[in-house]
């Protein structure tokens, strides 16, 4: 069973903005886990009732999107064979749309403009905390203008990197954060400032959740757009318990973060309950 645990990136105990990039097989490209049925149903739930929410798409991202669903369906054959998406019809909504429904990642189309890396199309079921209507058509540099440090620290070799993805070899990211809501649809909630009072070390671990996106990049051979897919992971915060070194990290990169990116990721509500739980599962 994939859970946070399988891509905590606070693991260092110190705040780090970094590409942090790595290669992966072709075969884990896709990772489904016994989470797979539960996410797609919400997908076509969200599909149904929020579709301009969920759904995007730049006039012109037509060929893209074709391509990117007939080379999911082709992995999906060769490495998932019996997975529930390829049961998904091949038509009757836009390629993206359908791509969208077949796999827990939400997957998004990043083509290559005089602006820089820009979002073209996206299936996007569950965002955190971000509209897509605020985003789409938008170079990374404008996507990322609310992260602070991103465009001078990443922009760049986040282009840079982006520039160099070839087909044959896919890689992968996660960025992580501690949340209140384990809703998987979240448009908004970055930068909320006040405190909650409701939530204390001791009811921590009913209130609190840790959210990670397991983050692929997999550029398709012949359009050269990019797809990026966000595959999200929530569990609650006890999932730490057995693991006190960890928890001991986590708090360590919160005590390192800088106001800004703290106040970004909306930890002002419970940093001081979550710290006092996280200390009390290490010690
Ligand atoms: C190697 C590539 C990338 C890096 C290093 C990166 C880095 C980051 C970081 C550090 C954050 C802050 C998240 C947090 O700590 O809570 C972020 C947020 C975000 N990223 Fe990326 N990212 C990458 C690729 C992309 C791509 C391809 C998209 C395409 C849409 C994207 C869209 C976003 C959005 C929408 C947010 C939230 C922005 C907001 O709050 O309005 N990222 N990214």
């Amino acid at each position: 069973m994939a859970t946070v645990l399988d891509y905590a990136t606070f693991d260092k105990g110190r705040h780090q903005l970094t590409l942090g990039i790595r290669a992966i097989p072709m075969a884990a490209w896709i990772e489904p886990d016994d989470r797979t049925v539960r996410q797609l149903n919400e997908k076509t739930r969200l599909l149904a009732e929020r579709h301009a929410d969920v759904f995007d798409a730049l006039d012109g991202s037509e060929a893209a999107q074709a391509e990117c669903l007939a080379y999911l369906r082709a992995n999906l054959l060769t490495h998932h064979p019996g997975h529930p998406g390829l049961a998904v019809p091949v038509t009757g909504a836009a390629p993206l749309d359908l791509a969208g429904r077949m796999v827990q990642e939400d997957l998004l189309l990043m083509e290559r403009r005089e602006a820089g890396w820009v979002l073209i199309a996206a299936s996007l079921c569950f965002p955190a905390r971000w509209r897509l209507s605020d985003k789409i058509g938008k170079p990374m540099a404008g996507i990322h203008e609310p992260v602070p440090g991103f465009n001078d620290r990443l922009a760049r070799p986040v282009d840079r990197f982006f520039d160099q993805v070839s087909p044959e070899q896919p890689y992968l990211r996660a960025n992580w954060s501690v949340i209140d809501d384990p809703t998987l649809f979240q448009p908004t909630g970055h930068g909320r400032g006040l405190h909650d009072a409701s939530i204390t070390p001791a009811n921590a671990p009913d209130r609190l959740h840790v959210r990670v996106e397991r983050q692929t990049f997999v550029s398709l051979p012949q359009c050269r757009v990019l797809v990026f897919g966000i595959k999200t992971i929530v569990d609650p915060i006890t999932i730490l318990d057995p693991h006190p070194a960890l928890a001991a990290s986590l708090a360590a990169t919160i005590r390192d973060m800088p106001d800004d990116m703290a106040r970004y990721k909306s930890m002002a509500p419970f940093r001081d309950a979550l710290l006092g739980y996280l200390d009390g599962v290490s010690s």
